[in-house]
């Protein structure tokens, strides 16, 4: 045992102290002496003891409370006490020990008893210390195990969002090499989303899934997909399944941002009166998502240079949507998109080609 271990000796008669002491300072102990329970708990204040060798009558406060208070205080319980008995008072000593006390010392005192109950309560003491220490430990590597798996997999998943969207510009890098149609698409989408009353993970979910609705045009032929003229009957049927191309590359993933995805894919060029492609879907059997995408798309389209056509001005652009509300869009989408009309401008302005 650790020659530096702290003894509290409570006790009121000074010739017990004192006979006590010079035990306990001869087994090489540090030691404070109490007359009373109240002393003791005063001079617990300011040190910390490693065993309290507690008499138990005394006046002010007697061994039985000063044993409760110790038990009844988180900070003070751990301490072991030895509560120390007269030769006849060993029926006062089973109500110390129920009430927390480990071991007793009997008067008059034999040294080797002493010494053995000191040292077997000092190891005791030790070892819960040095089980609270471990616990602790473990308590701090759990944290930081279970922070650094959170960053691992935050990071993990951020770099499949990037992933995602680098797909998406890969997949407009042909007829829009600075891939910032995609951007915006994520960002107006959102926005949509947002004026529909969306929770803000699906908004999230829209603004990862939304850059990939043209994934499908990585199947379409060059000379079909740049053709600065309008396309005769049977490229427009060709450049038309980038739709369905789109949706096959997406399937099959079953986590929300793919479904989104897919859906966008398959049904971002649906119109509202069932004139568009490829399916025909009319008004609410479109998904919600294609019809934000549609909206997103055309304007973004319309305002923006491509091999095949001119860019538009904004109030254009505005006007043509306006005019096909409940013919290819929904009108409600409509309403929505003019109402976030400055914000779209803004994203427009922020992330130019
Ligand atoms: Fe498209
Ligand atoms: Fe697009």
């Amino acid at each position: 045992m650790s020659e530096k271990s702290f003894i509290l000796i409570v006790d009121d008669l000074e010739r017990n102290r004192n006979l006590l002491k010079q035990y306990v300072d001869d087994l090489g102990y540090l030691t404070a002496l109490a007359n009373n329970g109240l002393e003791a708990l005063d001079l617990i204040n300011d040190v910390m003891p490693d065993l309290i060798l507690l008499d138990m009558k005394m006046p002010i406060m007697d061994g039985y409370e000063t044993l409760d208070q110790l038990k009844s205080d988180l900070k003070l319980r751990h301490i072991p006490v030895i509560m120390i008995s007269a030769y006849g008072e060993m029926e006062n000593v089973i109500p110390c020990i129920k009430r927390g006390a480990i071991d007793y010392l009997a008067k008059p005192f034999e040294p080797i008893l002493l010494e053995a109950r000191i040292e077997s309560a000092l190891s005791l003491k030790n070892l819960l210390d040095h089980e609270e220490e471990y616990r602790k430990k473990i308590e701090n590597y759990s944290i930081q195990l279970e922070s650094e798996t959170l960053k691992r997999t935050s990071e993990l998943s951020q770099t499949q969002l990037r992933l995602i969207h680098r797909l998406g510009r890969a997949s407009e890098y042909k007829d829009n090499e600075t891939g910032m149609h995609v951007v915006r698409i994520s960002h107006y989408c959102s926005k949509l989303g947002e004026a529909f009353g969306w929770a803000k993970e699906s908004c999230e979910l829209i603004y990862n899934a939304s850059p990939l609705h043209d994934v499908g045009k990585i199947g379409i032929p060059e000379h079909i997909l740049l053709k600065p003229e309008k396309l005769n009957h049977d490229e427009w049927a060709i450049m038309k399944t980038h739709t369905t191309i789109g949706a096959e590359i997406l399937k099959g993933g079953g986590s929300e941002l793919e479904t989104m995805a897919k859906k966008i894919a398959l049904t971002h060029h649906e119109k509202w009166d069932g004139t568009g492609y490829p399916q025909g879907l009319q008004e609410e059997d479109i998904p919600i998502e294609g019809r934000i995408v549609a909206i997103a798309d055309v304007f973004d389209n319309l305002t923006s240079e491509r091999p095949f056509k001119e860019k538009w001005p904004i109030e254009d652009a505005v006007d043509f949507i306006e005019n096909a509300s409940g013919t290819e869009f929904d009108p409600e989408m409509v309403k929505n998109f003019l109402k976030i009309l400055p914000d779209v401008i803004e994203i427009k302005n922020e992330y130019p080609d």
